[in-house]
């Protein structure tokens, strides 16, 4: 496979060719993942929950995100790797600067922060200095505390307004990628028609441009016991975890992942 740029995403868009991401945090699934076909490596900070054990993903710290995005990188095999801002690492527009420089330095291709309109300032100035910005809107886990749970956005008028309103704030300022998590998925194809970039949806139905999922949950593990309504399990029935990966990025690709019943109404 060609290395995946986003020039490769923004014509995967115009062509309804479906994008697969998929969470990598180390170098031997990021390899497994490539050969799939997995077009974007996102080292996400869930990395806090499912690799390190946390409840939520505020203890992540930038040098361990940059740790796993070398891992990932020595594994990457022409994929797109996008890493996470972890919780606080964006607070000033001199600390946004400074912690991707980090992780673009370690290997990230493109860096994704979590927030609305408030992103604004700091999505500029990154790609003013040549920074691809994802977008993380809608459930936005490193909220958690202040949505009193992992919980749907965007139901009712005046938050889909607000989802709406920011999505477009921020691809005028600059995002490359947008990304909805827990979304209706009514909206979300709204979102992802009006949009210019690639919108990449978790939770949020069949209609963005390609889908995302944490590693372990699509691989059917779970240290809590707990699938999300918009989990697969892509480990069930196949033999080994590669045809995992394969069976995740056939069923992105024609259509029949996310199925109705993972999606969420408004
Ligand atoms: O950290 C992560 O893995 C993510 C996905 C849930 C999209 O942000």
């Amino acid at each position: 496979m060609p290395d995946v740029t986003l020039t490769t995403l923004q014509e995967m868009k115009r062509n309804g060719d479906k994008i697969t991401m998929l969470t990598a945090y180390d170098a031997t699934f990021a390899r497994a993942a490539c050969q799939a076909g997995v077009e974007v490596l996102l080292v996400g900070d869930s990395l806090g929950m499912v690799v390190q054990g946390n409840d939520s993903t505020l203890p992540v710290s930038v040098e361990e995100m940059a740790y796993h995005t070398a891992c990932v990188k020595r594994g990457n095999q022409g994929a797109l790797i996008a890493t996470d801002l972890p919780f606080m690492s964006y607070a000033t527009l001199e600390q946004t600067l400074a912690n991707c420089a980090r992780v673009m330095q370690a290997g990230a291709h493109m860096v994704k922060l979590e927030g609305g309109a408030n992103l604004v300032p700091a999505v500029q100035r990154l790609a003013e200095n040549g920074v691809p910005v994802c977008a993380h809107l809608g459930l936005t886990p490193q909220s958690v505390n202040l949505f009193g749970g992992y919980k749907v956005q965007g139901r009712g008028d005046a938050q889909a307004r607000r989802l709406r309103e920011d999505a477009l704030a921020l691809e005028q300022a600059g995002a490359a990628m947008l990304l909805l998590e827990c979304v209706p998925s009514d909206l979300a194809s709204e979102i992802a028609r009006t949009a210019r970039v690639p919108v990449i949806g978790i939770g949020a139905g069949a209609g963005t441009d390609g889908q995302v999922l944490v590693l372990h949950d699509m691989l059917g593990l779970s240290l809590t016991g707990r699938t999300p309504k918009f989990v697969k399990n892509f480990m069930a029935g196949q033999g080994s975890i590669q045809d995992a990966f394969a069976a995740y990025v056939k069923a992105v690709k024609d259509g029949s992942f996310p199925a109705a019943e993972h999606g969420f109404s408004a």
